[in-house]
């Protein structure tokens, strides 16, 4: 099933001299010691390493003006769009998200955050600038981040 999201993809050389591996291997490091010893915790095969170099190759490659993600929770994938586009030197990303939190009686999915952190925060501060995060459920906001991508302009007033 998870391979259907990434066919074709290989296509994309992943520039290797970015060190973007090791950037993609300090997130997952980084979210993993956030949980500690937890026992509900992130699984990092939401987007493990292999899949988040394809991410990041197809960006480099397609250089969009804007991207849409929708289930950003700790930000590994976000972090992997933003450093792309920033390379890139172009592009924005948009991203929705209802996060659940570590513990709490909608976790064991997996798809968590620790206790007291919010969705992506494992983004680094520096490519924040090219980011927008909308927070509440995908089917209600999507709306709202086409009809501002449209617009072009700044959702806020
Ligand atoms: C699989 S995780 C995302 C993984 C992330 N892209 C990464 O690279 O680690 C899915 C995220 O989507 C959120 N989510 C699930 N259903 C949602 C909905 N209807 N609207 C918004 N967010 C939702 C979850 O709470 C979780 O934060």
């Amino acid at each position: 099933m998870k391979e259907k999201y990434w066919e074709g993809m290989e296509e994309y050389p992943v520039p290797e001299a970015e060190g973007i591996r090791d950037y993609i291997q300090g997130l997952a490091r980084e979210i993993d010691e956030a949980f500690g010893d937890m026992e509900d915790k992130y699984h990092p095969a939401h987007l493990g390493v292999d899949n988040g170099l394809k991410l990041y190759a197809l960006l480099r490659e397609k250089k969009p003006s804007v991207v849409v993600e929708t289930g950003v929770c700790n930000g590994m994938s976000s972090a992997v769009i933003l450093k792309a586009l920033e390379d890139n030197d172009h592009g924005r990303l948009y991203s929705v998200d209802l996060p659940v939190t570590a513990g709490s009686k909608e976790g064991r999915t997996g798809a968590v955050l620790p206790p007291g952190r919010s969705s992506g925060w494992v983004i680094p501060d520096e490519l924040r600038g090219r980011w927008e995060l909308f927070t509440g459920n995908t089917y209600y906001e999507l709306p709202g981040v086409f009809q501002k991508v449209r617009g072009g302009g700044h959702l806020h007033p």
